[in-house]
């Protein structure tokens, strides 16, 4: 199965698709201080929850990069329930075939979508291309709590294995020149709330789909990777978002 598909069916019922919260996304406003006729970009916009809300409280011009055909058209029915499709426009394609106006915009985000633009350390640089000198730029990311025991190391994903701990995190990002003005943790209910969707979904697809070809498969990763939240990452993974502002600001 596709992975586009994949997503699509196990996030069918997510409105936010990270360990985040509505209230933390505001808070996320806050920090990236928005306000009336700022450009924003958001890489790896999702469903458009983050971008319709702020464009129904702010008169901001919105644009969101997203490869799944199936949370674009999510996204734009949001835009048309919220009366902000004059505000916002999602763009469906890849990340990296969009060619951001240079130091275009106030604020450039890219929440948990990293990887859409390579992985964190390229991520950063390619957005801050894109900002204007005194824009905001936010990242939603993984990182570990805590170094692994040899058998927890053992069973993580290699594209996890990569990834930094919180201090690490802060010392990467601030090593692009960006000064962390803020930072916006995922709590352990957070996490729970986001993976737990996951199971339902998965289990009433495959209910529905009795003899679809790719079930077996399907059900191995959903099963994979439920295992794994519960035998490490739900322990050892953290996730956030890193909010800053250009040092020399
Ligand atoms: C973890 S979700 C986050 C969605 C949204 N930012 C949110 O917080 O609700 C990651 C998103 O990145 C999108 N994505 C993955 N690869 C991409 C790419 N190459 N270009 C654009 N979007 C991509 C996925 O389809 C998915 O919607």
């Amino acid at each position: 199965m596709h992975f586009l598909e994949y997503f699509a069916i196990i996030e069918r019922d997510h409105t936010i698709q990270n360990p985040s919260s509505p209230e933390k996304i505001r808070l996320l406003a806050d920090y990236c201080q928005v306000r009336h006729g700022l450009r924003v970009l958001d890489v790896g916009s999702g469903k458009g929850y983050l971008l319709c809300t702020w464009a129904k409280e702010w008169q901001i011009e919105g644009t969101g990069l997203e490869i799944n055909p199936w949370f674009i058209a999510e996204a734009r029915a949001r835009a048309q329930e919220a009366g902000v499709t004059d505000r916002v426009a999602f763009i469906e394609g890849p990340a990296l075939d969009f060619s951001p106006e240079p130091g275009g915009y106030d604020i450039v985000l890219c929440i948990g979508a990293s990887f859409a633009l390579q992985d964190f350390d390229h991520a950063i640089p390619w957005m801050l291309a894109a900002l204007k000198p005194d824009g905001v730029l936010a990242i939603g990311e993984p990182f570990f709590h805590a170094p692994l025991p040899p058998e927890v190391a053992a069973k993580v994903d290699p594209e996890l294995a990569r990834l930094h701990d919180l201090a690490g995190t802060v010392a990467a990002f601030e090593e692009h020149g960006l000064s962390l003005d803020g930072f916006i943790a995922a709590s352990l209910d957070d996490w729970d709330r986001y993976e737990s969707p996951h199971w339902r979904a998965a289990r009433e697809w495959a209910r529905a789909n009795p003899d679809h070809p790719d079930r077996e498969e399907f059900l191995r990763r959903v099963r994979h990777d439920k295992e794994a939240y519960f035998q490490w990452q739900r322990q050892y993974l953290g996730w956030g978002i890193f909010v800053g502002r250009r040092a020399s600001f």
